[in-house]
């Protein structure tokens, strides 16, 4: 019998080079595959880390950048939402502020091996067929 896991491509997938991921700046941006629907996404770069998030506020399921790829509030400290400014903290996706305070961005994992940054798909997200 098959195995509904083994059905899924947990291969990791090549999102970008590591230097398009340049300390606070702007984030690259990608789809994955959530329950069968595209999901917008995106990675940057804080503290030397390389983080990547779906794209949907905790607050309402809403894209969050206030220009495409643009997610930094004015300091380049934390992400912003657009809609109604929660403050999230980069490392972990936390909301230290806004209307959701003490929700989390749900994460992607990333890894960088040689100079690229690769996502690792899950049982949650998958890549575009
Ligand atoms: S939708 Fe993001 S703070 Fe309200």
């Amino acid at each position: 019998m098959p195995d509904a896991l083994s059905d899924l491509n947990m291969t990791p997938q090549l999102l970008c080079d590591s230097v398009a991921l340049q300390e606070c700046g702007d984030a690259v941006t990608f789809e994955v595959m959530e329950s069968g629907r595209v999901a917008p996404a995106f990675a940057l770069r804080f503290d030397n880390q390389a983080v990547a998030y779906l794209n949907r506020c905790a607050h309402i399921p809403s894209e969050m950048d206030w220009q495409p790829g643009q997610f930094w509030d004015q300091d380049k400290r934390f992400i912003i939402c657009s809609v109604h400014g929660a403050l999230y903290d980069p490392p972990n996706g936390q909301c230290v502020s806004g209307p959701c305070m003490g929700a989390q961005l749900q994460p992607i994992a990333l890894i960088e091996k040689d100079d690229q940054v690769y996502w690792y798909p899950s049982q949650h997200f998958q890549p575009l067929c």
